[in-house]
């Protein structure tokens, strides 16, 4: 099997001092503890696929309602919806190894008990996303995986070669996970196989503790930071944003279902047209006002994200609230 072997070095910290620090943390911690659930007793795997095979709701994928849609027969569009289903997936279980690993490194640079026990929590959780994704994969859609969007591997490349903590913190648990968030919201809610869905439900209880430890965890740090400092991590988040928020076109999975490269740029046209009335699909609208909520909110609200990125911003389609 293919793997990547991504070099660097980090700093581990030693803790002597177990006692209670952070209560918030500690309290973070004990959740965790209490909320463990497991893929192999509290999925209900052999519940019965849709009929016609789908997955998801045809609403989530782009081309819905579009000319070209409406070319498809009904076999072509079952397809489409399975593979568009498995290369998102894909992203989500690349991501949860990404998170797993960087949460694995993040144990060993925070000072703090408190800090450290909830990371070690997190590389659990994520191993067991990670473990529940591909399982979904390999029996309700037949084994079917996508390549990992280049995006994707720059960003964990780069979350996974930095020193610091609070550098990984913004992009893993703020930037990567709270769009990891948004995504299983809008699948959990549009899904028709019934396990994807109880899948999406379950990750989700977790992901919350996720980005708590963001929440807790950072804004201490950008506090203390000097100006240049801040500057860093706020150019920092902004090329998470970028990463995140473009480049994810399930090309592959076009390709797959038999679609020209003529068909696909036609794809790509009415994908630029929707983004730009961005009334159009219900999903993506959904999507787009979840991540505001949850994410550039949060970011602003931490000082990770002020007036001077708001341009950077702007071309993402991005609006900072307007307090920030
Ligand atoms: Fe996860
Ligand atoms: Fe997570």
């Amino acid at each position: 099997m293919e793997r990547r072997v991504i070099s660097g070095s980090i700093d581990t910290v030693f803790e002597f001092d177990y006692s209670v620090q952070a209560e918030d943390m500690r309290g973070l911690y004990e959740k965790a503890k209490r909320d463990q659930w497991n893929a192999s007793r509290d999925v209900t795997w052999n519940a019965p696929a849709t009929d016609d095979g789908r997955v998801l709701s045809d609403e989530l994928i782009d081309i819905y309602g579009s000319p070209i849609w409406e070319r498809l027969s009904e076999r072509e569009r079952v397809d489409l919806n399975r593979r568009i289903a498995a290369w998102r997936l894909s992203v989500l279980v690349y991501g949860e190894q990404g998170a797993m690993l960087a949460c694995s490194q993040m144990v060993d640079i925070v000072t703090g008990t408190d800090q450290k026990f909830f990371q070690a929590t997190q590389v659990a959780d994520e191993a067991r996303h990670n473990e529940v994704l591909e399982r979904y994969l390999e029996t309700r859609l037949d084994g079917l995986h996508y390549p990992m969007p280049e995006n994707e591997r720059v960003l964990f490349d780069s979350i996974l070669t930095d020193r610091r903590w609070y550098v990984k913190t913004i992009a893993l648990q703020l930037v990567a996970e709270t769009f990891a968030v948004s995504m299983f919201k809008m699948m959990g809610e549009a899904a028709v196989d019934p396990v994807l869905k109880e899948i999406c439900r379950r990750i989700l209880q977790d992901e919350s503790r996720h980005m708590g430890f963001g929440m807790l965890a950072l804004p201490s740090v950008v506090n203390e930071a000097s100006t240049a400092e801040r500057q860093e991590m706020e150019d920092y988040t902004c090329m998470a944003l970028e990463k995140v928020l473009t480049g994810f076109f399930p090309l592959e999975a076009y390709q797959d279902a038999g679609f020209s490269k003529a068909q696909i740029d036609e794809v790509r046209r009415h994908r630029r047209e929707v983004a730009a009335h961005n009334d159009y699909a219900v999903y993506r609208k959904y999507f787009r006002r979840d991540m505001h909520a949850s994410m550039v909110n949060n970011l602003a609200r931490i000082g990770l994200l002020t007036e001077r990125v708001r341009p950077r911003l702007a071309a993402l389609g991005v609006e900072l609230p307007t307090a920030a």
